[in-house]
């Protein structure tokens, strides 16, 4: 695992695109599979990446994009379904053809419905070849995606239920928290963790709490983020003040410095 702390949320943005555009390269693979992550963490993230792309050092127009999560219930073309902030986001911007954004989908009916569409995006992850970038923001309690804390390690793309805190967390984006889903369909952890990069971006301080406890604390379903432990090909990129409680701070400035 790399550790890099920045001084401003513009720098982790900045590193965390040449993170994002190296693993790119290295898949070497003609149609690339990037991971996408929602909320506000990316964004600064994505708006890097679309400068790369119209300096021409990065071309996604072969590329496929596949989400992390999405809500359940949402009308179709809802603003905050998480398949509409993409396509603004990121298809437009970064030229990625809407056709090859991948969103799980929220839209079953009933919990058959759910659960089939939710196994089907796991198989069309693997059709693709797997994710060759994953990007990731954390939650305040920890939540990768939104895999909430007690989502099981190894789980795949699944229905769940949003936490209290993550519906109050997240009800700045909709009217009030009464419109606020209360079940998604998530990637889960063990889903994330077959991506062969994970570069997680966190700014500021109301996320510091969880980047120690995923970074240093037990590998834990109490902090579903601990998986970045795991994985051999994982990147946080840090703000100074989401760093503030990490205690190998030390260990990390100097790696990131290099032999
Ligand atoms: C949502 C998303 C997560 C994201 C989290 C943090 O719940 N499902 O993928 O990491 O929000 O959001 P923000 O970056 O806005 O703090």
């Amino acid at each position: 695992m790399e550790v890099l702390v920045l001084p401003t949320p513009a720098d982790v943005a900045r590193r965390a695109a040449e993170v994002v555009i190296d693993g790119l390269g290295a898949a070497r693979r003609p149609e690339p599979v990037l991971g996408l992550a929602t909320g506000s963490s990316p964004l600064g993230l994505y708006a890097e990446l679309a400068a790369a792309v119209r300096a021409g050092r990065l071309d996604l127009t072969r590329a496929r994009g596949f989400a992390l999560d999405e809500y359940v219930g949402l009308p179709v073309g809802h603003p905050q379904s998480y398949r509409e902030v993409l396509l603004r986001e990121v298809c437009g911007p970064l030229g990625l053809a809407p056709e090859r954004l991948h969103v799980p989908d929220g839209s079953g009916r009933d919990e058959d419905e759910l659960v089939a569409g939710a196994a089907a995006y796991d198989r069309l992850i693997a059709d693709a070849g797997g994710v060759d970038v994953q990007i990731l923001g954390i939650g305040a309690n920890g939540h990768l995606g939104f895999n909430e804390p007690g989502s099981a390690l190894s789980s795949r793309t699944r229905v769940k239920r949003l936490s209290d805190r993550t519906r109050h967390d997240n009800a700045r984006f909709f009217a009030g928290i009464d419109d606020v889903p209360t079940h998604c369909v998530t990637q889960g952890l063990g889903t994330v963790l077959d991506a062969r990069r994970l570069v997680l971006v966190a700014s500021g301080p109301g996320k510091s709490e969880a980047v120690a406890a995923a970074l240093e604390g037990p590998l834990s379903a109490s902090c579903p983020a601990s998986v970045l432990q795991w994985h051999a090909d994982a990147t946080a990129v840090l703000d100074e003040t989401a760093a503030a409680r990490l205690r190998n701070r030390d260990y990390y400035d100097a790696s990131a410095a290099g032999l």
